[in-house]
């Protein structure tokens, strides 16, 4: 069931197209069933993607500006040296569909590079980002048609109108692909190739494996803003889902585990404490931990070999000269 929702951009910048659709798999009922799901499980975890409210969307812009957070800056810095390489080689004239289009600041320099495009389909289950995001890209690229989708992008089965008929260049920027496990990236794989069908393109940015000392600072800033991204989960139940944590009674863990090639992050609380979700009591031993995130690394190869394996051909993939970062254009035959 999918309703449209007008993004109600401002006058002068409106886009041609400025609706969106709205997917109703993002309810209120799915993240109460998540949290108190998780919170029951042995180990504990609730899923990355309710870390992004209004608040937790905010502080991850932050974390894409920190010192030690190398990922966005660097993802920038290729697009900026191979933006027409990529354009040239993802082919004139296409459609782009993001998958977790976030702040879409990314997008911006995609379509500088491209040139005019038929449209642009953001996908986020963040409302307000995406029509943050909408209102400042069709501030810069005035001739952009916006057709945002609001849905999971990792179960969008279907396009909007808009792109019946249009050959497609998929872009999922940041690293996104790595907070999905193996299976889960291979399966999102699979459903954007059906999504974006025979003939696309995708470009796909993936944080490569490196040193435990560089990856865990960038998870675990200085600054304290990873750790109030991922506390903010808690602040979240507690506004929409009747919590009573105490903020000051836990606190943020970064560890490298590199059997699974990922960093994970945990809630951790700081005493022997009781807490209560949508009247029902959780009880937590101190030290005992809450998984609220993995950020899988990749090689080159590896991520090569999960491309193959989610049906995609690896045509060239850049690395910066730090070998920090990586973009990966995929073909559809
Ligand atoms: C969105 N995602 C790719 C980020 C990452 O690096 O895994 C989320 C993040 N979590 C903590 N810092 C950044």
């Amino acid at each position: 069931m999918e309703n449209d929702i007008s993004l109600d951009l401002p006058s002068g910048s409106a886009p041609r197209a400025t609706k969106a659709r709205v997917d109703e798999a993002r309810s209120a009922g799915d993240f109460a069933e998540a949290v108190l799901a998780g919170l029951t499980r042995t180990p504990r975890s609730i899923p990355c993607r309710f870390f992004y409210d209004a608040r937790g969307s905010e502080l991850f812009e932050e974390i894409t500006k920190l010192e030690e957070y190398y990922p966005t800056r660097t993802e920038t810095a290729l697009l900026e040296a191979y933006g027409s390489e990529i354009a040239e080689l993802a082919g004139p004239g296409r459609m782009i569909i993001e998958f977790g289009s976030g702040s879409s600041r990314k997008t911006s320099l995609l379509l500088s590079a491209l040139g005019e495009v038929p449209a642009y389909i953001p996908i986020d289950i963040a409302a307000e980002s995406l029509k943050e995001a909408a209102e400042w890209l069709s501030g810069q690229h005035d001739w952009l048609t916006i057709v945002p989708l609001i849905a999971d992008f990792t179960t969008t089965r279907a396009l909007p109108q808009v792109a019946r008929g249009k050959r497609r260049l998929g872009f999922f920027s940041g690293s996104t692909i790595g907070n999905l496990t193996h299976d889960e990236a291979r399966a999102f794989l699979v459903n954007a190739a059906r999504l974006l069908g025979k003939g696309s393109t995708f470009l796909v940015g993936v944080d490569l494996k490196k040193p435990a000392s560089m990856l865990l600072p960038a998870y675990n800033d200085a600054q304290g803003v990873t750790a109030a991204f991922n506390l903010n989960l808690l602040t979240r139940i507690n506004r929409e889902l009747e919590g009573t944590f105490d903020l000051t009674r836990f606190g943020h863990d970064a560890v490298w585990n590199a059997e699974a090639g990922r960093i994970e992050i945990y809630l951790v609380s700081l005493a022997r404490q009781s807490v209560r979700v949508l009247g029902r009591a959780f009880s937590f031993a101190t030290g005992e931990r809450i998984h609220t995130e993995n950020s899988h690394k990749y090689t080159v190869a590896e991520f090569q070999d999960l491309a193959r394996a989610g049906g995609w051909h690896p045509v060239k993939a850049w690395t910066d000269p730090d070998n920090l970062f990586s973009l990966h254009l995929l073909r559809l035959d």
